[in-house]
């Protein structure tokens, strides 16, 4: 178990390596020393990134004819927050400080730590937990009862600061969607069961963001919020199961590195009625939240309908009136980006030699094929390699044109970020010697290195 654990966490810095040196992820605020929490992403990993939502919209909206898109303000008004009860308990993490250093901690993190859950816990039976189990800070020393701590980032809008200029960054994009519900209807005349779906970023002042893009302040969501009639909502929820399923298998997910855990009701958020948290194994870490699929019953809705006093009844064609009620499968950006990024990392031998590769899906590869002539010194290999990358530049958009080193090592170099395809531009393609292979390319596997003769007139349908 110990020895698993060890290659995990070593996969895991494998990884965080990989993606700072080919340019996937780089630390936020590097040259300043970093910003807690926050994580830019390079040039490869913006555009896995951007596929990642790509295919979602794709799958989740425009693939479907129930689903709406959205996109909503990250700023919004305070009382969005005090309605959806974020500005109360229901937010908040429990924080402890060590007493010498000032420095804060998740209570309930340092009671898992020594194998006690706190899920769901009081505030008096974290602190009794503490002293019971003499838990010290990291550093050492003691530790200041526990207090809760409010996740959201306030700030103020406008030129003068005071109460009614305070707003909230949103901590997550789903209200966003709830406070358009009946512009939505209102516009689109959408039939039940209908959704709205949304992708953009969301805030948390989270007391101890850590394990690379796992736990940060600033992310991304892909959000749905699927409305239904009341009596509907558990045959929906599993047709929803089945759909996020379909989705992590897209991702390339294996299946046996996700699964499903039940929330227990002591710790289900202060919206949900039953939620399943879809788990993924992550290397070093072991199985933790990837997506949460929540059942929030009308409490939004109603809510929101309470606090504004605007509507947010359902009419039917008969005049039938009700609130819906609403499925949400919320997945993270990041925490996809994560699993797809260490579910591919590969290594094995290749031509007597350990080569790391991503078997990323082409679906989801920031290239999706790479072209360069054998030589770069001879022109009219150039010539030729260039007509054939604009030829699927125009068609694929994703593709590189690279002719540094040799061959081989442009092989390693591509097969390190995942690109699928390699095809090179040699002299049989200007047909010199062998005049049958005259307009064909060499196009090289990345997961098997096997090399087959394509003509370039096939290329496009061959790398579809
Ligand atoms: N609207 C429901 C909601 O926000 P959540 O379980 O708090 O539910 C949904 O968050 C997803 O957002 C999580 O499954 C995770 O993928 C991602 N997420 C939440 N907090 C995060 C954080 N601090 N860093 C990275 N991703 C986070």
């Amino acid at each position: 178990m110990a020895a698993e654990k060890n290659e995990g966490v070593e996969k895991m810095e494998k990884v965080v390596s990989l993606c700072k040196r080919r340019g996937f992820v780089f630390q936020g605020s590097e040259i300043y020393g970093g910003l807690k929490g926050t994580w830019d992403l390079g040039p490869l990993g913006v555009a896995l990134n951007n596929r990642i939502k790509s295919e979602w919209w794709k799958m989740f909206v425009d693939g479907r004819e129930d689903m709406y898109g959205l996109d909503a303000a990250i700023l919004m008004n305070a009382k969005v927050w005090e309605a959806s009860g974020h500005t109360g308990a229901g937010f908040c993490d429990p924080l402890v400080e060590d007493t010498e250093t000032g420095e804060r901690y998740r209570a309930d993190h340092l009671l898992k730590d020594v194998g006690i859950n706190a899920d769901g816990m009081a505030l008096p039976d974290i602190d009794a937990a503490i002293t019971a189990n003499n838990i010290k800070s990291p550093k050492g020393n003691p530790l200041s009862p526990a207090r809760q701590f409010n996740l959201m980032f306030e700030t103020t809008i406008g030129a003068t600061a005071g109460p009614d200029g305070k707003v909230y960054l949103r901590p997550e994009t789903a209200q966003g969607i709830f406070v358009n519900f009946k512009n939505v209807v209102d516009s689109m005349s959408p039939k039940m069961p209908f959704g709205i779906g949304q992708i953009g970023k969301a805030f948390r002042n989270e007391i101890a963001p850590r394990e690379f893009l796992f736990r940060v302040r600033e992310f991304e969501q892909m959000e749905i919020e699927y409305f239904v009639k009341p009596e509907d909502w558990e045959v929906q929820f599993e047709a929803w199961r089945v759909a996020l399923w379909n989705w992590f298998d897209h991702l390339g997910l294996k299946r046996e590195n996700v699964q499903e855990f039940e929330v227990p009701e002591n710790d289900l958020a202060h919206y949900s009625k039953r939620t399943i948290d879809f788990e993924y194994n992550y290397p070093g870490k072991g199985f933790d939240e990837l997506a949460g699929f929540a059942y929030r019953t009308d409490h939004d809705l109603k809510s929101h309908m309470n606090a504004s006093g605007v509507s947010m009844e359902y009419i039917e064609p008969d005049g039938t009136r009700f609130i819906p009620h609403v499925l949400e499968p919320s997945f993270g950006v990041g925490r996809a980006l994560t699993a797809v990024l260490v579910e591919a990392y590969q290594e094995d031998e290749m031509n007597g030699e350990v080569r790391t590769y991503l078997k990323l899906p082409a679906h989801l590869a920031p290239y999706r094929v790479a072209v360069s002539p054998l030589l770069k010194n001879k022109p009219e290999l150039v010539e030729k390699a260039r007509e054939v990358f604009s030829l699927l530049k125009k068609e694929f958009g994703n593709v590189a044109w690279d002719d540094n080193g040799n061959v081989g090592k442009r092989y390693r170099r591509q097969d390190e970020i995942g690109t699928p395809y390699c095809i090179v531009i040699d002299f049989d393609t200007l047909g010199e010697e062998n005049p049958e292979q005259k307009d064909t390319v060499t196009i090289r596997h990345r997961d098997t290195g096997e090399q087959e003769r394509v003509a370039i007139a096939d290329l496009i349908s061959k790398l579809k």
